[in-house]
């Protein structure tokens, strides 16, 4: 039963170096009993669909402290916000710009509102096999090709913390009227310390789409939607907000996201200023086995020679869960509701174990051909067949590993040989794919 699992969980003393950001701590819980605080619309509780009372102050916290013209508290994470950000940015038939390093939930979205995805591929770190930046020459490269294209979705920060120079970006989108949604959902706690970058809200980005579970004290599911500029309309963003999310949001995600901001709102200066205190102490004291920053302070990259091999030796020697390992990396997340006992966990398994980081260079995945668009391949019948039978088909579904949720194939691209050796190379190393049943691939018949 779900319920032993997770109560049993709470006895084990493992330390969470990942999401939720609130890390389990019962300094920032919230819910004496969860039935209790379980309620529905009523006259006190708002709407979050239609926010008048308690929900508008919300979110009128939420757009304060990140420096917005408006936000939305979601109930469906990022994955909701970017669905209805999408929406709310484009029509049928539009040519869009993406990052190749997008979310899968932006893969849906694009699947979805029936537009053009244009690729754009960011930097690639070879010693981690993650992406990095996305520079802004391939950003103005690819403006100056597709001049009709009405938006730009970003990632960054990405999952592992790098960020992209989105004031750059902003610029160059806005020189051709189209718009810049940016995938912040790993930032939620940016401009809350100078150790950490400058939200993309304050950057020129038009619409900003944050998780507040995954960096801040707030509860799994809960995000915000940020409305920047009036390039983007408020009431089509609310629209698609409510087309995307359930018409009975949870009060226990509601009420622990709305703790989360006022308590941000009240001691945001002293909750940064103590972690910011021990992560830099942290950093500092196990520098040889991180990588240096790039971005985000608050995201750990340990390089190492085998990912999962540490990520089992953190847990089971050391008590320590991570947030995911890689091929060459293991990813500790940090936030606020660490702990000086966490990080000193943390601190002497490194210095115990050093690992040291892999000579070998991991390819990036070779992109493939679009021969149709996502909405068409999403909609027309499949079968499913190996990896190999499906060279030179047509993808009916994304392919990707999680984490990160990153596709490697899209619904409408052709699988080539070099993207078929690529993954089965990945799951030679023992990479788990999802978007294959029975280790087959879904291609359109
Ligand atoms: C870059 C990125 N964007 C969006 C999402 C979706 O966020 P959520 O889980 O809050 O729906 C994720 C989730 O891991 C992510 O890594």
């Amino acid at each position: 039963m779900l319920e032993d699992k997770l109560k049993e969980l709470t006895t084990r003393d493992i330390y969470p170096f990942h999401m939720p950001g609130h890390k389990r701590n019962p300094a920032f819980a919230f819910a004496p009993s969860p039935v209790a605080l379980d309620v529905t619309e009523t006259p006190d509780t708002d709407d979050l669909h239609h926010p008048t009372g308690v929900l508008a102050e919300t979110m009128a916290l939420a757009a304060g402290l990140a420096g917005s013209r408006q936000a939305w508290l979601t109930v469906g994470g990022s994955t909701a916000g970017l669905l209805a950000g999408i929406a709310a940015c484009t029509h049928r038939g539009d040519t869009v710009l993406v990052a190749r390093n997008c979310h899968r939930s932006v893969a849906h979205a694009l699947a979805l509102c029936g537009v053009r995805p244009v690729w754009l591929v960011p930097e690639w770190n070879a010693a981690l096999g993650v992406y990095g930046r996305l520079s802004v020459e391939t950003v103005t490269a690819t403006l100056r090709e597709h001049p009709d294209a009405k938006l730009l979705i970003l990632t960054s920060p990405t999952y592992e913390g790098v960020v992209s120079d989105i004031a750059a970006m902003a610029d160059a989108v806005h020189a051709v009227g189209a718009t810049l949604l940016v995938d912040e959902a790993h930032g939620a706690h940016f401009g809350f310390s100078p150790l950490f970058p400058r939200s993309a809200v304050t950057l020129g980005a038009d619409v900003v789409v944050q998780s507040l579970h995954k960096t801040l004290p707030s509860p799994t599911q809960t995000g915000v939607v940020h409305r920047c500029s009036d390039r983007v309309d408020a009431e089509q963003l609310a629209y698609q907000l409510a087309v995307y999310q359930t018409s009975s949001p949870s009060y226990l995600l509601l009420c622990g996201a709305d703790r989360c901001l006022r308590l941000l709102t009240a001691r945001r200066e002293t909750l940064f200023a103590a972690y910011e205190r021990r992560l830099t102490a942290f950093r500092e004291r196990v520098k040889p086995w991180l990588c240096p920053i790039d971005g985000d302070a608050g995201k750990l990259l340990i390089p190492c020679e085998n990912g999962d091999a540490l990520s089992a030796r953190l847990r089971q020697e050391f008590r320590i869960e991570t947030e995911m390992s890689g091929q060459h990396h293991v990813l500790a997340m940090t936030s606020v509701a660490d702990t000086d006992e966490g990080f000193d966990r943390l601190a002497n398994a490194l210095e115990r174990l050093r690992p040291t980081a892999s000579a070998k260079a991991l390819p990036p995945p070779p992109p493939p051909p679009q021969a149709m668009w996502p909405c068409e391949a999403a909609d027309k019948p499949y079968e499913r067949v190996s990896l190999t039978e499906a060279i030179g088909r047509v993808a009916a579904r994304e392919v990707y590993a999680y984490p990160p949720g990153i596709p490697l194939l899209l619904a409408g691209e052709t699988l080539t040989d070099a993207l078929a050796a690529h993954l089965l190379a990945l799951q030679a190393e023992g990479v788990e794919l999802h978007g294959l049943t029975d280790n087959k691939i879904a291609v359109v018949t």
